[in-house]
């Protein structure tokens, strides 16, 4: 017999269905709640709460296990291709090698955007946060491509806007720094792999030849996959209720990129890269930042470390650690911040205010460090995590669509005054 749970209010019994998930996690299904009790649950931030049945992404915080359809994420940093992974997240399956060809060369035939994308990129300043930049050309796409605002586009027009959508990121993301740093914008060369294009539009220069390295485009491919999706998150839940109105794709993922810009979401990676800096500048006196960072009265928070859902340790953390050790050993770069990270992490692992609120370090703790060895500028790095998040978001939203969900629309305990009367402006006191 399936479970239930029974609720009991003004000693009125209501039963409700359990919901038990692949993994065995349970959910109070409370879709009736409202109907028959005239109740709703009050939830600050979504601690407990489950937005959708979910087949892309499983996680479990307290192991600190992280799988994408069911393959653990140790196991495809090291085996597979970022490509292959957006492939298996969006279609559920490991592609054969003919569908892996014709996907990459599918997206490989759209990573030129229409060249009035330049007329967009010339309007904003030089000194407007990449971030902003990126989630704008992204959502113009809806202008070049007005097709994609029809909610019942057959999947062929679907697919499309999918594989636009990941060869166009690299572009936008590319020409984002060009317009950063006042530079000509570079075309992606499309004999390179997905990687490499994208740090040859960064970093060539007009009138010099520009070889990528293969240890920096393996590194980057490696980050990219590893923050590829992580369920219902800030941004990916951002995707998913912006794509529930049946908005199009490009305007879900650009609110999407949008969510993610926070310091406490995807901006945190530039956070620590900074706060590692000031430690440094500071004359890296360790106790004293995390004193602070444990200080109620302070505002600091110590960036990279804590999460919402781990509460043992982050797993991509661990394989980021040590790709941020062999990045810098490959290239001989040796950054003062990766030891200042490293010890950092020993203190605040042995003290027990971050013991005792299962406070570890994260993915964004290591990965801004790898960015920095790999010539990223700190602007950048939530343009690359939103780089990598993109499959994953387009993941999500196309279940959602597949799922036919409603649209996204939670309730509210109004706290506000009761009814009164309009007072006019002379009355007022
Ligand atoms: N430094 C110091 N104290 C912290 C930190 C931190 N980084 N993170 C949490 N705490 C403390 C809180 O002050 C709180 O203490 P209290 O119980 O005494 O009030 C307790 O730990 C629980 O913290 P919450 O903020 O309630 O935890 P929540 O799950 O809401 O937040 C979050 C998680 C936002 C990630 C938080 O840990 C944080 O702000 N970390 C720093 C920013 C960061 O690294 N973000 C990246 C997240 S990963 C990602 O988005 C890819």
């Amino acid at each position: 017999m399936s479970k239930t749970v029974e609720l009991i209010i003004d000693g009125k019994h209501y039963t409700f269905p359990v919901v038990e998930g692949t993994e065995n996690e349970l959910a109070i299904d409370i879709s009736t709640l409202r109907d028959t009790t005239g109740y709703i649950t009050l939830d600050l931030g979504y601690k407990n709460t489950g937005a959708t049945k979910s087949a892309i992404t499983f996680l479990d915080g307290e192991k600190g296990i992280l799988h994408y359809r069911g393959y653990p994420i140790e196991e495809l940093a090291e085996k597979s291709t970022f490509l292959e992974v957006a492939y298996l997240l969006i279609f559920g399956e490991l592609p054969t090698k003919s569908q892996y060809e014709k996907f990459t060369d599918d997206i490989t035939k759209r990573t030129l955007v229409h060249e009035d994308i330049k007329k967009i990129l010339d309007g904003f300043p030089s000194n407007s946060h990449p971030m902003g930049v990126l989630s704008s050309l992204f959502c113009a796409q809806t202008a070049f491509y007005p097709e994609s605002l029809n909610p019942n586009r057959p999947p062929d027009g679907v697919y499309l806007s999918i594989i636009r959508s990941l060869g166009k990121m690299p572009t936008f993301a590319a020409w984002s720094y060009k317009n950063a740093m006042g530079h000509p914008v570079n075309y992606p060369d499309n004999k390179l792999d997905y990687c490499s294009r994208f740090l040859k539009m960064m970093f060539a220069l007009p009138g010099q030849d520009y070889e990528v390295d293969p240890v920096v485009a393996r590194a980057l491919d490696q980050l990219l996959i590893l923050h590829a999706d992580h369920e219902q998150n800030c941004s990916t839940s951002t995707v998913r209720i912006v794509g529930s109105s049946k908005a199009s794709i490009y305007s879900a993922i650009s609110a999407g990129i949008n969510a993610l810009w926070g310091p406490l979401h995807g901006g945190a990676n530039q956070e620590v890269i900074i706060m590692l800096e000031n430690i440094r500048k500071d004359g890296g006196n360790i106790t004293k930042w995390i004193d602070k960072a444990k200080d109620k009265n302070d505002p600091f928070r110590l960036m990279g470390f804590g999460h919402r859902v781990y509460k043992n340790f982050d797993p991509r953390a661990k394989i980021i650690k040590k790709a941020a050790d062999d990045v810098l050993n490959k290239l001989g770069i040796n950054d003062p911040v990766l030891e200042i990270a490293m010890k950092l992490e020993e203190v605040a692992l042995k003290d027990s205010y971050f013991v005792e609120r299962k406070l570890y370090p994260n993915v964004d703790f290591y990965s801004g460090i790898i960015y920095r060895a790999l010539g990223i500028p700190v602007d950048m790095f939530t343009v690359m995590f939103a780089m990598g998040r993109l499959p994953g978001w387009i993941a999500q939203w196309k279940e959602m669509r597949d799922q036919n969900e409603p649209i996204g629309r939670p309730r509210q305990i109004y706290i506000g005054h009761k009814k009164r009367a309009y007072v006019p402006i002379e009355q007022r006191q």
